[in-house]
Order: structure tokens, then sequence, then C-alpha cells
């Protein structure tokens, strides 16, 4: 019996399995009940994790107990809220007509040449108004959430230029009232605009953009978190890509951005160099770039949709693991890559980045909460952390991964600090 409520405080009963996701990236801690006793997750009345253990043990520990909620999740298994740690979900305008291009052999570059790819989207989402683009955005977060994500990285960069570049990031700010949590990322520099050189548009963002982004982030009309540059021969090279992420660390914001994608182009080196906390991408890291990532502890945010779209090699992403770089998952949600849900990203990363089932789901919860730079909140259920949790209708958590695109199937519901969203 599921009793559904809005009030607070909320024990998830279980007498399935637990997937609690620890540090190591090779194993998932199971609390795998064999006695019958189930396991319970208590969640305070801020949202909060106050408890975790078998049922009896959560009941002696707090005997004056009286939750609010109590749902029975016997036979199910409670895995961590997932993290998508890498999308661009705030955009107008439909690429269908492009996937029919590639797959006819256009290439990424060709169709983004042609003045379609980003440019395409930049024009429909210069000209949406802010409501119109808020209204699609929520519906993604909604289906993102219904697919188990609790938490999600959100760029701008279908601007370009300093008024739709902060209308992107005042939609994604909007998000922040739905029940999901958001992780906002300025990305002024996605492309060159079409009227401006590489270097104007470098200076654009310098000397307009980021100076008006402090202005808001400094009167709290805007809370962003990180920055992002796409880096890659033709787009923005690594000196323009490096002294922008310089002026967005200055302003207090994570390092966390398009490096070494469809050319090699020292993008891991430099982001390491810089103190990167995360570089999405990377199918074309060089060994040297992998060796400086696992050394500076950047992340790598592996999107294995992209490779997948593009036909490109994907990112050699056990050599990254045999060099204890840290890797984390994002779905890269944008119009090339139509895909929201985390659990085909997951069976992606194991069938064509190598990755084993554990892999995937650390890379899809702490590991994402890492790059983000909030895994001391989030990304795993423990004592204190967030209770973001996704309870599966399945006595077996792999169930989520290997049944490709049938997520809805396996996934009961979605709890949001404490909540059933
Ligand atoms: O992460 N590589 C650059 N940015 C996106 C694609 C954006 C687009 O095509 O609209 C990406 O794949
Ligand atoms: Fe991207």
């Amino acid at each position: 019996l599921l009793v559904h409520s809005a009030r607070q405080i909320v024990q998830v009963v279980s007498d399935g399995t637990l997937v609690k996701c620890g540090s190591a990236m090779k194993s998932v801690d199971i609390l795998q009940d064999t006695n019958g006793t189930g396991y319970s997750i208590l969640v305070d009345r801020s949202g909060n994790i106050a408890d975790i253990g078998t049922d009896a043990e959560v009941r002696a520990r707090n005997p004056d107990l009286e939750a609010d909620t109590v749902m029975d999740a016997t036979g199910k298994c409670i895995i961590p809220g997932l993290v998508d740690a890498h999308t661009h979900p705030v955009w107008a305008g439909d690429r269908v007509h492009e996937f029919a291009m590639k797959l006819a052999g256009a290439t990424y570059m060709d169709v983004h040449k042609a003045g379609g790819g980003i440019h395409f989207t930049v024009e429909h989402t210069r000209n949406a108004s802010a409501d119109e683009l808020f209204s699609s955005f929520k519906s993604r977060l909604e289906f993102m959430r219904r697919a188990g994500t609790t938490l999600v990285e959100c760029k701008s960069g279908y601007g370009l230029d300093l008024n739709t570049e902060m209308k992107m990031l005042k939609v994604i700010e909007r998000g922040r009232d739905l029940d999901i949590g958001i992780s906002s990322t300025y990305c002024g520099a996605h492309a060159v605009p079409k009227n401006k050189t590489s270097e104007e548009a470098t200076a654009d963002i310098l000397t307009k953009q980021i100076p008006e982004l402090e202005r808001l982030m400094a009167d709290q009309a805007l809370h962003v978190d990180n920055i992002d540059v796409f880096c890659e021969r033709g787009v923005f090279d690594v000196q323009q890509t490096r002294r922008i992420l310089e002026a967005g660390k200055t302003l207090g914001l994570n390092i966390n951005f398009h490096g070494d994608e469809l050319h090699p182009t020292g993008s891991a080196e430099m982001g390491a160099d810089i103190g990167a906390l995360a570089i999405s991408h990377l199918e074309e890291i060089s060994d040297a770039g992998i060796v400086a990532m696992a050394t500076s502890g950047s992340v790598g945010v592996v999107l294995p949709t992209t490779a997948y779209i593009l036909r490109l090699r994907p990112p050699p992403v056990r050599k990254m693991l045999e060099q204890s770089m840290a890797i984390a998952l994002g779905s890269d949600f944008n119009p090339n890559a139509y895909c929201m849900a985390m659990p085909m990203v997951m069976h992606l990363a194991c069938v064509i980045l190598h990755m084993s089932m554990p892999e995937a789901l650390n890379a899809a919860t702490i590991n994402a909460a890492h790059a983000l730079g909030v895994s001391q909140k989030q990304g795993s259920l423990e004592v204190g952390k967030l209770g973001n949790m996704v309870v599966l209708n399945t006595d077996k958590w792999e169930n989520l991964i290997y049944k490709f695109g049938c997520y809805n199937e396996v996934i009961d519901y979605v709890v949001y600090k404490g909540k059933i969203v």
C-alpha cells in the first residue's frame, strides 16, 4: 500500500534491496534484506535523510516516531535520485530535419557550418518569449524526473548575445521553484555568433556578458553555479576558452566545460591546469589529458548519447578508469541528442562505453553530484543528505538499466526531499 501525501516526514519501508552509492566506482553498497525485516529510510521535515537501517533499527533509534507518511516499498528497491550532469534544456525550434541529414551522412560540423545546428536553435530561442521557453523547460524537467532524475545541470548557450543569455539563465532560475534540483550553468560561449569572429565573441563575453552576470548574481536575481565554453576547433580555441573560464572563476563559478569532443585540442590538459571541476565529452582526449585530469581530480563527464547519435568514436572510458579518473554521466539533452532519460544513458554507457552497471549507477549519482560540486548533500543515500530517491518495482535494481527505454515500467515513484513527485 502506498500512502501518498505531501506532508513532510516520509518513511520508505523496503524489504527489497537498498542501493547506496559509495565512492568506490566498481561496486554499490547494497543493504540486502535476507531475513525479511526490511529496510527503512527516514526523511525529516527539512527533506534530509535522518536515518537508514533495518525497520527494527530505525524504530529502535526513533522510539517516538510518528511519521507523517509511511510508504510501503515491500519487495522493491530504492536507489538514490539520479543526477544528470550535462543538459541544454532551454530552447525553441525543432531540429528533426537535421537528424535526417545526419542519417544521410552529414557530420555535426557540416550541419553547423551550413547555418544549422546551434545557429538554428539560437534564432528560434532569441525569438521565443521567456514564458514560452519556461513552458517547454518545465515539461522537460518533469519528463526527466519521471525518468528518475532529481538533480539536473542546465546550461544557457542558445542566445550568444547578452539579452538572450540572461533570458535563458532567468528561465533556468525559475526552475528552482519546481520539485527538482537545478545546477545552473552560464554557457555564453557555446558557439560563435554568425556576425562575429571568435575573438570578437570572446571580447563580448568578457566585457559585456560576464559583468552583467556578476551584477545579476550580486542582486540575487540569478544564482549561477558553473561556467561552460565549447572548446573546439572552429569554435573557441584553448586560449580563448581559458580566458573565459578564468573570468567565470573570479565570480566563484565552477569550471565545467565542453572539451576534446570532435578533435583533440588539449582541452583536458588546459582544464586540469586551471582546476576545472569537470570537463564534458572527451571523445578525443589524449593520454596526457587523462593523466592530467586524474591528477587534478577533474571529473570526466561522458555523454554516450552524443557518440551514439553522431557515430563518433566513444570516449575511452576504460582507459580513464584504469588511470583513476573520476567519471560521471550526463544525458547531454539538446536538439542534437534528444534524450532526457538517465536510465537510457546508463544503458548506453554500459553497452557503448563498456562500463559495468554499478559503475554506470555511481557515474549517474554520486560522481555526477561531485561534478556539480554538491556531492556532500546529494548523490547517495546517507544520513544528512537530501531525501532524493527512486523506488523501483523490482527486487533487482539492475533492471532499471537492462530494460532499455522501459524505465516507466521499472520506476514506481520518485521522491524529492522526502516528497513523492
Ligand atoms: O554538447 N557540443 C556542443 N554542444 C552540444 C550540442 C548543441 C547543439 O547541437 O545544439 C553538445 O553536444
Ligand atoms: Fe553539451
